[in-house]
């Protein structure tokens, strides 16, 4: 091959460009492969921002807590699971009756995983703290 060879020199000068239309024509052939690409480009920086400046979410404390007597960890245990005890400590001081007839409740018409065993305890806890007999002396 010499320089003054028309051919080549043409082709030596073409090859660059000829190679990138071939690359876009792949890319053509291949639309899907090619959007992909974009697309994983596009996650990747529009992902990474959000991982700099982390979002740190607090919740705000349980306020409320159970009053501490015998049965309140089963109470809590118990009742927890679906609700916090303010469903407990802002109901009006009401009856064993009704104590016996909300955990019955819970138990058989919103399914909670009570023992049957379990039941007379968080029933005479909750009367007994929570009910309309006046509160044993706070410990
Ligand atoms: C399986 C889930 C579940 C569990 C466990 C559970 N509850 Fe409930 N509780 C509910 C649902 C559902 C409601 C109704 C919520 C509403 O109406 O917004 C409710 C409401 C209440 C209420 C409000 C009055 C009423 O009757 O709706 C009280 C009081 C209550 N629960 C007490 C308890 C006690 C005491 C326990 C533990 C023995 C308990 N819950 C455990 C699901 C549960």
């Amino acid at each position: 091959m010499t320089n003054d060879d028309p051919v080549a020199i043409s082709r030596g000068f073409l090859e660059p460009q000829m190679t990138q239309i071939s690359q876009m024509k792949k890319h053509a052939r291949h639309p899907i492969r090619f959007i992909c690409v974009i697309c994983g480009f596009l996650a990747v920086i529009s992902v990474h921002p959000a991982r700099a400046g982390s979002v740190k979410i607090e919740l705000p404390p349980e306020t409320a807590a159970l009053k501490k007597a015998p049965g309140a960890e089963l109470v809590t245990a118990q009742c927890i699971v679906c609700h916090s005890v303010d469903y407990i400590s802002t109901q009006p001081r009401l009856p064993r009756a009704y104590w016996q007839g909300a955990v019955t409740k819970m138990q058989q018409k919103f399914g909670a995983p009570i023992a049957a065993g379990d039941v007379d305890a968080i029933v005479d806890y909750l009367a007994k703290n929570y009910g309309a007999e006046p509160a044993p002396a706070a410990k």
